[in-house]
């Protein structure tokens, strides 16, 4: 089976001398078309590194990144085609605050040169597949935390890349706001059949979202285990309190609490 995007042998330093980080040691991971992988660990393990050279943003130390079976790097340049397959969310949402909802959703495509009718249409299939269908005329302070980051989510899905990369894309959220974006984010995944990788360090919003986490551990950042999540989908905010979930939460919190 042919991946998604496939890690050999990534590696990151930061700086040079006796001042250089090494952020993440030479790391393999492979990531299944289709796939919800979800990347947990304590802060300062890697996490960001991994996902911003995963989405072109940073380029390796060393090593060989492929997207949808395509190249990223090629001699230190970035590969147009492999890019294209990648959307990204982060925590803040990034909207610019004076452009309406549906020009924000929308200026991916603006940017690629598609007329305005087209942009429209894409901007209201969008809003409604993430949920603020009638809000595209509206500012983005007019839109709750929640609302704005759905828009991101919308943005990000815009050019209808196969993988969305997400860091702690509602870390800033409150805690049932949270839990929504988490049942709406599993929603949006089972309809696009999107591959999916997102950071947190929330334990239990990894639980619930992944098909597989990857556990990654400090100093340098590297993968420490890979959990299967094998609970049936769709899942609902239920599932926490079942069996396989706390016995899965429990194994991260022991393995955290060594590691970090
Ligand atoms: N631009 C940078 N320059 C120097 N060090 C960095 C830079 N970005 C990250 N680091 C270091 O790399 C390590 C991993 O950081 P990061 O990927 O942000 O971790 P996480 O997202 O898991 O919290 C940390 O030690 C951090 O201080
Ligand atoms: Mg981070």
């Amino acid at each position: 089976m042919s991946s998604a995007i496939s890690l050999s042998r990534i590696e990151k330093w930061f700086g040079a001398g006796t001042e250089a980080v090494h952020a993440l040691a030479p790391t393999d991971l492979a990531v299944a078309e289709g796939e919800f992988v979800v990347l947990l660990g304590p802060s300062g393990c890697g996490k960001t590194t991994l996902l911003r050279m995963i989405g072109g943003l940073l380029e390796p130390t060393r090593g060989a990144l492929k997207v949808e079976d395509k190249e990223l790097w090629s001699h230190g340049v970035r590969q147009g085609q492999a890019l294209s397959e990648l959307g990204m969310v982060f925590q803040d949402a990034n909207l610019f605050p004076w452009l309406s909802i549906e020009d924000n959703i929308a200026l991916p495509l603006e940017l690629k040169g598609v007329g305005t009718a087209e942009r429209r249409a894409k901007a209201r299939e969008l809003t409604k597949l993430v949920g603020i269908s009638g809000f595209e005329k509206r500012w983005p302070r007019e839109l709750s935390g929640g609302m704005r980051q759905r828009a991101a989510i919308a943005r990000a899905l815009s050019y209808n890349p196969k993988i969305l990369l997400m860091d702690e894309p509602f870390g800033a959220l409150d805690a049932m706001t949270r839990d929504t974006m988490n049942l709406e984010l599993q929603r949006i995944w089972m309809e696009t059949r999107k591959t999916i990788v997102l950071v947190t360090h929330s334990i239990s919003e990894a639980v619930f979202l992944a098909d597989r986490i990857v556990l990654l551990s400090p100093r340098p950042g590297r993968i420490d285990t890979i959990i299967d999540v094998p609970m049936p989908r769709p899942r609902s905010l239920d599932v926490q309190a079942g069996e396989d979930f706390q016995e899965i939460a429990k194994m991260l919190r022991h393995r955290l609490a060594e590691i970090s």
